[in-house]
């Protein structure tokens, strides 16, 4: 069973099997979480997401971490809430971490570290978020597990406190 821990931070900074970033369908950067990742990364990242020919949202693709204290980046492209109907927007941001995990297992990596993909500029509800990301990892447990340490890495302090409730009544 993997640790889950919360985390208030610049995901850039943390010295990580891998770190995941809300990137868009392009995966040649943005804003946000987005920008940070790839101006601490350096030019290097950019040039292999050149390689990888986009991202469909919902799904994962990983690079190298470059000038990141993280070994690798997980490029995951979450839902543009006001773009889908309700329960497509869940299901795709499910998809986001559920094939970031898969992605990270895969690749052997034991300490993941996600940003709060989807609750910035994709206006996806943060709460509602955080209950999909909880979900994800319960049934990538149930279903597989392998993973040692999941860390939600929360920029600010409203999804901090989100996830450290949801954290606190798990069972
Ligand atoms: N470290 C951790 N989290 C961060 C950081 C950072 N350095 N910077 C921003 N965040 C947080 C935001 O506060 C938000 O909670 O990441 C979360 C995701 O917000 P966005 O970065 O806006 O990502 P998203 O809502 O998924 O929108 C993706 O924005 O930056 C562009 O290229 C990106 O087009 C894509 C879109």
């Amino acid at each position: 069973m993997a640790t889950l821990s919360v985390t208030q931070d610049d995901i850039t900074t943390l010295s990580v099997d891998v770190i995941v970033n809300a990137a868009n369908s392009s995966l040649l950067g943005g804003g946000g979480v987005d920008g940070a990742i790839h101006r601490a990364a350096g030019p290097a990242l950019l040039a292999e997401c050149r390689t990888l020919e986009g991202c469909a949202t919902g799904e994962a693709k990983l690079t190298k971490g470059y000038n990141l204290p993280a070994r690798y980046v997980i490029h995951t492209v979450g839902p543009i809430w006001a773009d889908h109907r309700e329960e497509t927007a869940e299901r795709l941001l499910f998809n986001c971490y559920f094939n970031s995990l898969n992605l990270c297992l895969k690749n052997h990596l034991e300490v993941i570290a996600f940003s709060n993909i989807s609750t910035g500029v994709y206006g996806f509800p943060k709460q509602r978020a955080a209950e999909i990301a909880l979900k994800a990892v319960e049934v990538f447990e149930e279903e597989q597990g392998g993973i040692k340490e999941i860390i939600f890495c929360c920029f600010d302090i409203e999804n901090k406190n989100i996830y450290e409730a949801l954290l606190a009544n798990r069972t």
